[in-house]
C-alpha cells in the first residue's frame, strides 16, 4: 500500500514540501498551530509569495474543484500520528533573541506533541535546519515517549530549497541527503523519493551528525562565496577595478564557478545569516569554535555592506546629512521573487537612511505589506516611477526583473536628479547612462 505521509509546520519549506508530496502521488496530510493558516490552505490559498506554489497546492487539496484531494489539513496531532506511516518536521528554527544559536522550542514541542500519538512503527523525519547534535537528543527522545517505542524512528533529511524556487527545488532536488540509523529508515525513504532519484537526484546516506552538518555547511559556503566577492568588491573600490568583471573572469574556472559571486549589499533572509550564527554558537558549545571563527568575518563583511551603501547614498548626496533629501528605494524584500523580508538588507539599508533624516520611499513588486508591517515608518510607493518621482537619488536593492525592465528615460522625466546607485548589480549601466543618468555600483568603477 502506498505511503501516508505528513507535514508537520506549513511554513515555506512545509507547504512546498506537503504539496510536493501530493504531486509525487502520495496521501499527504498537513498539520500546523496556526488557525489561520490551515484555513487559508485549506481553501488553497498559500500564506506567502512563491511562484508556482499556489497552482501545485490547489492541485491537490482536497475540497478544491478538480483536485487529487490527495492532501488534507489539519490541527490534530492524535489524527496526524493516526494517518502517517512517516512523519516531516517542517517548522522554523530562528534564530533566539539576543543570542546566537539557534532556537529549538518549534522542533521539540512538535516532537513531543507527536510522540504519544506514535502507536504503530512509523518513520519520523526532521527537515528542519537543527544545530547538529539534535537528531541524536530527538531519536532518544521518541524511543521513550512513543507507545511505539524504538519502532518510532528518527531520520534527518535537510532541506536545500530555496525561495523562490522552492517548488522546482522540491520536486528537483539536486541532491537528497538522509541521515538514517537503520536499513528500514532508509528503505522508507528511498520509497518517498523514488520519482526524484529515477530522475538523476542523487540520494546521499549519511549518518545523523553529517546530515545535520551537510546543511550548516552548504549555507556557510554559499555565505563565504558572497561575502569573499564583496570584500573583492572592497578592493576594487580602493584600487579603481571591477568586481563583475572580476567575478566573470574567476567564474570561468569551474572549481571556482559563476555562481554566487554578485557582490552588492550582501546576503539576508531567514536562513543564510542565523545559519552562520548558530552553527558558532554550537561550535563554540562543542569546544571547536576555533573552527568557524572566518564565519565571525563572513557575517561581518556581509552587514558591513549595508553601511557602506548608506556611505555611498550619503556621498552621492554631496557628503551631507540625508536631511530633506528624498531618496527612492526599488526592492524591499532579501531577495527577488519572494515576499519576505526578513533580515532583508533593502530594508535594512532604507531604514538607516530614514532614520538619518532622509525621506526615503519604498517600493517592491511583492514584498511591500510585509515591509510596511515591519517598517511602517517608511514611505510607500504603489509603483517604481512614484517611488522615483521627485527623488534626488535612486537605490536598487533588490534585483526585480521588473527593475531590469525598467525605462530609464521615463524615469529621469520624474526624478528630481538622475542618479541611480545599484546595490545589486544587476541594472544595465549603458542604458541609465544613456538616458544622462549618473550610475554608480557598489564595486565598480565610477559614473
Ligand atoms: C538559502 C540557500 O540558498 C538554500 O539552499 C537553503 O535551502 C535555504 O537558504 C535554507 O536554508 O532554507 P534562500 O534563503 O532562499 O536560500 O536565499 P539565497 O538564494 O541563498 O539568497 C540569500 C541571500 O544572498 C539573498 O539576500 C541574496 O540577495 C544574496 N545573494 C545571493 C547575494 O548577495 N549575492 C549572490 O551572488 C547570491
Amino acid at each position: 500500500m502506498a505511503l501516508k505521509i505528513t507535514v508537520i509546520g506549513t511554513g515555506y519549506l512545509g507547504a512546498t514540501h506537503a504539496a510536493a508530496m501530493a504531486e509525487l502521488g502520495f496521501e499527504v496530510m498537513g498539520l500546523d498551530v496556526v488557525p489561520e493558516k490551515i484555513d487559508k490552505l485549506r481553501r488553497g490559498e498559500v500564506p506567502m509569495y512563491e511562484p508556482g506554489l499556489e497552482e501545485l497546492l490547489r492541485r491537490h487539496v482536497a475540497g478544491i474543484e478538480g483536485s487529487t484531494g490527495r492532501l488534507r489539513f489539519t490541527m490534530d496531532w492524535a489524527e496526524l500520528g493516526e494517518f502517517g506511516d512517516v512523519h516531516f518536521v517542517c517548522v522554523n528554527t530562528p534564530q533566539r533573541h539576543g543570542e546566537y544559536a539557534c532556537d529549538m522550542s518549534y522542533v521539540d514541542s512538535a516532537i513531543a506533541s507527536l510522540a504519544p500519538h506514535l502507536k504503530d512503527p512509523a518513520l519520523v523525519v526532521g527537515k528542519s535546519t537543527v544545530p547538529v547534535g539534535s537528531a541524536d537528543r530527538l531519536a532518544a527522545y521518541l524511543a521513550e515517549h512513543a507507545p511505539a517505542g524504538a519502532d518510532a524512528e528518527l531520520a534527518w533529511n535537510p532541506e536545500f530549497l530555496r525561495e523562490g524556487f522552492a517548488v522546482q527545488d522540491t520536486l528537483h532536488p539536486d541532491r537528497i541527503v538522509v541521515g538514517v540509523r537503520s536499513e528500514r529508515s532508509e528503505k522508507l525513504l528511498r520509497e518517498v523519493y523514488a520519482t526524484p532519484v529515477e530522475e538523476g537526484s542523487p540520494f546521499v546516506v549519511t549518518d545523523f551528525p553529517t546530515a545535520e552538518l551537510v546543511k550548516t555547511s552548504a549555507n556557510s559556503f554559499l555565505a563565504t562565496k558572497i561575502s569573499f566577492i564583496n570584500a573583492m568588491a572592497e578592493l576594487c573600490e580602493a584600487t579603481g577595478g571591477d568586481v563583475a568583471k572580476l567575478a566573470e573572469a574567476i567564474g570561468y574556472d569551474d572549481r571556482i564557478g559563476r555562481k554566487f559571486l554578485r557582490a552588492g549589499i550582501g546576503f539576508g533572509g531567514g536562513c543564510l545569516p542565523k545559519d552562520i550564527r548558530a552553527f558558532m554558537a554550537r561550535a563554540g558549545e562543542l569546544g571547536a569554535d576555533q573552527a568557524l571563527t572566518f564565519l565571525r568575518e563572513i557575517d561581518s563583511i556581509n552587514m558591513r555592506q549595508r553601511g557602506r551603501m548608506v556611505e555611498l547614498t550619503r556621498q552621492e548626496l554631496g557628503g551631507g546629512p540625508f536631511l530633506g533629501k528624498r531618496v527612492a528605494v526599488l526592492g524591499a524584500t532579501f531577495k527577488p521573487d519572494s515576499d519576505d523580508v526578513r533580515d532583508s538588507p533593502a530594508l535594512n539599508v532604507a531604514g538607516q537612511i530614514h532614520l538619518q533624516g532622509g525621506q526615503v520611499t519604498v517600493y517592491d513588486p511583492k514584498g511591500m505589506d510585509n515591509a510596511r508591517r515591519i517598517f511602517p515608518t517608511l514611505g510607500y510607493a504603489d509603483s517604481a516611477l512614484e517611488a522615483v518621482r521627485g527623488a534626488h537619488v535612486v537605490l536598487h536593492l533588490t534585483e526585480w526583473q521588473e527593475f531590469r525592465e525598467l525605462d530609464p528615460a521615463e524615469l529621469g522625466e520624474v526624478a528630481a536628479e538622475r542618479v541611480v546607485l545599484d546595490g545589486r548589480n544587476a541594472l544595465d549601466a549603458e542604458a541609465w547612462r544613456r538616458a544622462g543618468w549618473r550610475f554608480r555600483a557598489m564595486g565598480r568603477p565610477g559614473a
